[in-house]
């Protein structure tokens, strides 16, 4: 405790421990109560792939895997990961193998100036885990919560298709 100058007296500050596998490897972290899962990625670990882009849940720029399923990191506390399994764009590839939905967005040239891409792939891996979409109007559907400022939708649809439907289209 410490006194202000009016003689009310403040907690300190204090951080919590948390466990996570974070891209494959155990973590143990110490972080503040407040902190979002996307400014412990981005200014903690140095794992800028994940972009801000709203920082309000609102452009899906911030879309991580957590077991397996995709969250916005910029509205999930860092302390709400405690024992989670958590991928991000760095953690999709295996060594120099890239992830097949990173391999259709290349071949499909998905993307412009990029900024969107990381939340865009890790959403779609997450959409691919999720085993809902069985065509393209629920692909669109279920991936409008990634907003693409360069409007490279069509060809994120074709990527994403490619992945998710297979030979179905
Ligand atoms: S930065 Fe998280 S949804 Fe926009
Ligand atoms: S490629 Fe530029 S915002 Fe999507």
């Amino acid at each position: 405790m410490s006194a202000t100058p009016n003689g009310a007296t403040t907690k300190p500050f204090v951080s919590h421990p948390i466990r996570l596998t974070l891209n494959g490897q155990d973590r143990q972290l110490q972080v503040l109560p407040w902190t979002t899962l996307l400014d412990l990625l981005r200014e903690q670990l140095d794992l800028v792939g994940s972009k801000k882009g709203c920082d309000h849940g609102q452009c899906g720029a911030c879309t991580v895997l957590r077991d397996g399923k995709r969250i916005n990191a910029c509205l999930t506390l860092a302390v709400m990961c405690d024992g989670a399994e958590v991928t991000t764009i760095e953690g999709l590839a295996d060594g120099d193998q890239l992830h097949p939905m990173q391999q259709a967005f290349i071949q499909r040239d998905a993307f412009q100036c990029g900024y969107c891409t990381p939340g865009q792939i890790c959403s779609a891996v997450g959409l691919a885990n999720e085993g809902r979409a069985h065509n393209t109007a629920q692909i669109q559907e279920l991936m409008s919560g990634n907003l693409c400022r360069c409007g490279a939708y069509s060809n994120i649809r074709d990527a994403i298709e490619d992945v998710v439907l297979g030979g179905d289209q």
